[in-house]
């Protein structure tokens, strides 16, 4: 089997990216571990930046975002007792975001892909990748296959085959937070129309949303916490107090605990692989980025290995240089508002109060509110 690009992982990044080149007439092929219900399925980040929504539009997937999202254009800080409104789209002539599933942004590339009728194998195992030949080999309904190629993208997530096979030239940057977030999803209306991050003595806590039927809401606790521990009632308590209000309540439907970490690799390229997404980067929760990174990395890969094609292999060359400069933004932001937002194992009065004003002032002042609203909305995708 022979492809212009081979695309490990099916998840956002990869299966953007298979988008992005079939509207170049670029061929790929998508390999994906998962079956196609457990993609879909799996509940993940739900804030999708400006330039997401404007890529979705700009692949011709925007339509089902339109209609079911919802946009945002502030954001609330709760801390001491009050909440605190910051202006995302007037701090930032018009940019906002949109609340729209993970899950749903997948689905709409599936199917979307399905629909051309262009590979995208589910189910498959025995990856291995060759970024010099380059070639991938896997396993698909028993049978092995050999897929060689131009390039190799890398889009397999934390959990992948790809970073480890160019561990050995990758220098890693790495911070363990010692706490975790225990998430639900639940069947009533979200108690605030703007998603809210409260900071309290007894720690973070989030409330977000997916529809004007489905709550999302976020507690800090142990890193290795079982949520299966926490009764529906312990939670909605422990909700009520970090956001100092009664929350609306209603059948939980997912619980889950996600653990919280900085990480990135650099470079994010070697020999004919490239890495993209949680493959090669992954940030705590906090800011919600994960996603959006991903995106931003597709996008600057796509016209790196358009121009290629057209005989410039310059955007390829500086693909991980001009991708860390973004990736590295987002990680300071995102460490920024987690040591904002969090109460950390032995914390003092002095730092809740040090937190408690840095609340205030970028709650206070324009200009730091200005530089929350800007990464929180995003940093435009760069092409080249
Ligand atoms: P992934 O979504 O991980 O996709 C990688 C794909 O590759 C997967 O489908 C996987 O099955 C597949 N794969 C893995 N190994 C192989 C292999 N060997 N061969 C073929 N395929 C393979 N971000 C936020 O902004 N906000 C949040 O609230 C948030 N919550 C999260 C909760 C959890 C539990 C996790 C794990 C992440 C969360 N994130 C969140 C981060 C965000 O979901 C990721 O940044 C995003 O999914 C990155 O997309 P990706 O395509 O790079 O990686
Ligand atoms: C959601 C997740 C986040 O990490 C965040 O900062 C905001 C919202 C969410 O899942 O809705």
């Amino acid at each position: 089997m022979r492809t212009q690009v081979a695309i490990v992982g099916g998840g956002p990044a990869g299966l953007m990216l298979a988008r992005l080149l079939e509207l170049r007439d670029i061929e790929s092929v998508v390999i994906e571990r998962r079956d196609r219900e457990y993609v879909q399925q799996r509940v993940r980040a739900g804030v999708l930046e400006q330039a997401t929504m404007d890529l979705m539009d700009e692949v011709g997937l925007g339509g089902r975002m339109h209609a079911e999202g919802l946009v945002h254009e502030g954001v609330e800080l709760r801390f001491d007792g009050e909440g605190h409104r910051i202006a995302l789209s007037e701090l930032t002539d018009g940019r906002a975001i949109t609340i729209y599933g993970q899950q749903e942004v997948v689905k709409d590339l599936i199917e979307a892909r399905l629909e051309s009728g262009l590979p995208l194998l589910f189910d498959v195992s025995d990856v291995e990748v060759d970024p010099s030949a380059p070639r991938v080999t896997f396993t698909h309904r028993g049978e092995s296959h050999v897929l060689d190629c131009d390039v190799i993208a890398g889009c397999d997530g934390f959990h992948g085959v790809c970073r480890p096979a160019i561990a050995d030239v990758l220098t890693v940057y790495e911070r363990e937070y010692p706490f975790g977030w225990l998430g639900i999803l639940a069947h009533c209306a979200p108690s605030s129309e703007e998603l809210v991050y409260a900071h309290h003595r007894r720690g973070f806590a989030l409330a977000s949303m997916r529809s004007h039927e489905i709550t999302r809401m976020y507690l800090q606790c142990e890193p290795d916490e079982d949520a299966s521990e926490w009764s529906d009632d312990a939670i909605w308590d422990e909700l009520d107090r970090r956001f100092g209000m009664q929350v609306n309540r209603g059948e939980v439907f997912e619980k889950g605990v996600t653990p919280m970490r900085s990480f990135v690799v650099e470079p994010m390229q070697h020999q004919r692989l490239f890495l993209a997404g949680d493959a090669a980067h992954i940030v705590p929760p906090t800011g919600a980025k994960g996603l959006n990174t991903a995106m931003a990395d597709v996008y600057l890969l796509a016209h790196a290995i358009e121009d290629s094609y057209r005989g410039d292999s310059s955007g390829l060359d500086a693909y991980s240089a001009r991708a860390l400069e973004r990736v590295w933004r987002v990680q300071h932001f995102s460490w920024w508002m987690t040591s904002m937002l969090h109460r950390f194992a032995g914390d003092d009065d002095f730092q809740m109060k040090i937190q408690q004003s840095q609340l205030l002032y970028t709650a206070r002042s324009t200009a730091q509110a200005t530089a929350l609203a800007e990464n929180y909305v995003g940093m435009p995708f760069r092409a080249r």
